[in-house]
């Protein structure tokens, strides 16, 4: 274990307790010190015990060279600072060191190691640092292995994890370490080795998120005089919508009669009470952000583009704040040449806000509207899927073989693909 701190120290620490033999390895004189008199060399609820019956039990021992620590080891794991440089940039000059440390030691090695890396460290930190380090060493693997355990319960969130993820290039190395846990076969999600950097980033930028937005909410609802914990409670009893899976996938801008216009209520409301609210009030702005990448991928298509779908999400005739609408005003006002498909959209049949948003925004919609998909495939080069489309539709246009532009995250258009629920947001 290449980093005696709140990770490495922990880790080190409850994988000897999973009867694994632990050499730790640090430079800190205090942190040495500590662990080999078998006491813990910072406060974190029950590891102290831990050490000392470890310790104790021959199975975890501590020193500073990186070559006696990997004489007899199958593993190094890498749990050193990652910090920030001044500019918020990660400074990786520990995990440089380190690596350049285990390097050294590998000219007589014979048998296999693989190096894990449990640092925090930004997407291509593996490939781009660490594996040109072994470069010409066959006997070592490089995988990734971040870390999720929360100071303060770190020692329960090490023995039941919130998440384990292994990625790397190789499967036999990416199991041996998931084995390393001692869980269920299966809990482990065995992902790339950018993944695995990757998740660490996604999952504590969520956590923030989520932080971010329970404050937001409650400090609206001090300023109205309400109670911000029961109306979070209450979010948090919709286990369907707001605590699951829903709408967390990447896919298309989202739109429609409710969202924006939701969401401009709450900020304004919220600029009248004097009240700063910049995580709600850059909603809005992120999904404009959203949208107009994809108008620029769309801009960059060649030829007769054909678009799947008009309404906000399929399954609607709503129109209203419909992000294809946008994309087709852009595409259009650009000159291309643009047909649109959407199984639900009748223009005879909608009427009320919903036609005059639609004449509106684009006054010859009526011509450009294909009542068939088979007509806009055989007119179409391209296609821009702007909807989840129905089996059977993708089916189609996976016949058809044109190129797609997908922009709501179907997959693979195949037949017998089953296609994910949209973010049908309302
Ligand atoms: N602290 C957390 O709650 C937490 C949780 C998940 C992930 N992480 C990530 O895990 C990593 C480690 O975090 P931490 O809080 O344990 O850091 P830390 O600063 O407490 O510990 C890092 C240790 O690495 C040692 N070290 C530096 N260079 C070394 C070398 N060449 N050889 C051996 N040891 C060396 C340092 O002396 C120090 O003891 C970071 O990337 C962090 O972002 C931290």
């Amino acid at each position: 274990m290449f980093g005696l701190g709140y990770v490495g120290c922990v880790t080190a620490a409850c994988l000897a307790r999973l009867n694994h033999s632990v050499t730790g390895v640090d430079p800190d004189p205090h942190k040495i010190d500590n662990i080999r008199s078998a006491r813990a060399p910072f406060y974190e609820p029950g590891l102290g015990e831990i050490i000392e019956e470890t310790v104790r039990a021959g199975r975890l021992s501590v020193c500073t060279s990186a070559g006696k620590a990997l004489e007899e080891a199958d593993v190094a794991l890498v749990c050193v600072g990652t910090p920030s440089e001044r500019n918020g940039n990660l400074d990786l000059g520990q995990l440089r060191r380190v690596v350049g440390d285990i390097a050294s030691t590998l000219s007589h090695r014979s048998r296999p190691l693989i190096v894990a890396i449990r640092s925090t460290v930004f997407p291509g930190t593996c490939e781009e640092v660490v594996l040109p380090a072994f470069a010409g060493e066959p006997h070592v693997s490089v995988v990734s292995n971040p870390e999720f355990l929360r100071e303060g319960c770190a020692v329960r969130d090490f023995m039941e994890p919130s998440l384990l993820v292994v990625g790397g290039h190789e499967s036999g190395p990416v199991r041996r370490v998931a084995a390393l846990y001692d869980r269920p076969a299966g809990e482990a999600c065995l992902v790339s080795l950018r993944t695995a950097e990757m998740i660490k980033y996604a999952c504590n930028a969520f956590h923030a998120l989520k932080v971010a937005f329970g404050n937001e909410i409650g400090s609206l609802c001090d300023r109205l005089q309400m109670d911000g914990q029961e109306v979070m409670e209450t979010l948090c009893g919709d286990r369907k919508l707001n605590i699951s899976s829903a709408y967390l996938k990447p896919g298309f801008a989202f739109g429609g009669s409710c969202l924006p216009k939701d969401l401009r209520a709450l900020a304004y409301r919220a600029a009248h009470l004097d009240l700063n609210l910049p995580l709600l009030k850059s909603v809005l702005p992120s999904n404009d952000c959203h949208l107009e990448r994809a108008i620029q991928s769309a801009l960059d298509l060649p030829g007769r583009i054909g678009v799947i779908g008009l309404a906000f999400k399929e399954n609607t005739d709503d129109l209203r704040e419909s992000p294809v609408v946008t994309m087709l005003e852009a595409l259009i006002g650009k000159g291309r040449e643009v047909r649109v498909y959407d199984p639900q959209i009748r223009l005879d049949s909608i009427y009320g806000s919903n036609r005059s948003y639609i004449l509106n925004a684009i006054p010859h919609i009526g011509r450009l509207l294909d009542p068939e998909l088979d007509t806009l495939l055989e007119w179409a080069d391209q296609l821009i899927l702007a909807q989840k489309p129905e089996p059977l539709v993708a089916a189609h246009i996976a016949a058809s073989r044109l190129p797609v532009l997908d922009l709501v995250g179907a997959g693979t258009l195949g037949a017998e693909d089953v296609i994910p629920v949209n973010q049908d947001v309302d």
